[in-house]
């Protein structure tokens, strides 16, 4: 019988992973605008890198991987554009559905969901549904998501609790709080990363984040290659994460 070797992997993976990434999708405007095209096109150059990037998170090893498609602030921009984004997620839920059996990923939308589209909603819940039993990476897609907005639902989960006499206000700690997060069950992030060349969180999972790395990256979304993960993931290993210790 033969003997085959192991492919040799492309790049050697960093001693150290994160078990959880955030990644704040940004730039996709700035890039159709270099390009003077509209900026709808670059989100759909956007929502192209987004699988990509998630085939290789997935790929490297990532258990959870978080990324940031619309924020609550969002709703602020001209209507074609949010129509434009609403409609590229629209077509990756729908084609999700039709291949969730090549992909081992489990997928999760965070965020609040309400005031979504009716058929939007219906596909997440779908998308949900189908890939519940998947044993590899978990994705969250951060969908209408504010992280100030996550914490205020969940204090005001939590004072229907208290309200309701199941929770007493001496029991409210910090466990509690993350147990009613969207996020709630799953590890915080250990890596945050923004390309686009902002250096701000914009609302993204701020209660979560309180001792992730971050890395900035001054590259726009649509032109995130997985080396640039790999270049992230790399940085990421040569963090000393102290955690208030010594
Ligand atoms: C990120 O790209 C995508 C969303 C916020 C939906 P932007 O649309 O913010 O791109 P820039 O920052 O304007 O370049
Ligand atoms: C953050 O990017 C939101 C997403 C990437 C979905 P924004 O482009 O909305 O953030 P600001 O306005 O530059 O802070
Ligand atoms: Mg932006």
């Amino acid at each position: 019988m033969p003997l085959f070797r192991k492919k040799t992997p492309d790049v050697v993976p960093p001693a150290v992973l994160p078990e959880h990434i955030g990644i704040i999708m940004d730039g996709n405007g700035r890039w159709a605008k270099k390009r003077g095209l509209p900026r709808r096109a670059g989100h759909g150059y956007g929502a192209q890198t987004f699988r990509t990037i998630a085939k290789h998170c997935e790929k490297r090893g990532i258990r959870y991987l978080t990324v940031y498609a619309f924020s609550t602030e969002n709703w602020k921009r001209p209507q074609e554009e949010i129509n434009a984004i609403m409609n590229l997620l629209r077509d990756y839920l729908k084609e999700s559905l039709a291949d969730f059996r090549s992909e081992n990923i489990r997928t999760r939308f965070v965020g609040n969901l309400d005031p979504l589209a009716a058929d939007i909603r219906e596909l997440m819940r779908e998308a949900e549904e189908v890939t519940r039993e998947k044993t590899g990476m978990v994705l969250n897609i951060a969908v209408n998501y504010g992280g100030r907005e996550e914490i205020a639902q969940a204090a005001r989960r939590l004072a229907r609790e208290v309200g309701e006499g199941r929770l007493s206000p001496e029991e409210i700690d910090e466990q509690a709080l993350s147990s009613f997060m969207y996020t709630a069950g799953q590890p915080d992030p250990d890596l945050i990363l923004r390309p686009s060349g902002e250096y701000r969180t914009s609302n993204f999972l701020l209660w979560q984040s309180a001792y992730a790395e971050y890395v900035y990256m001054d590259i726009l979304w649509p032109d995130f290659k997985p080396a640039d993960l790999d270049a992230a993931l790399a940085e990421y290993a040569r963090r000393n994460r102290r955690f208030g210790g010594v």
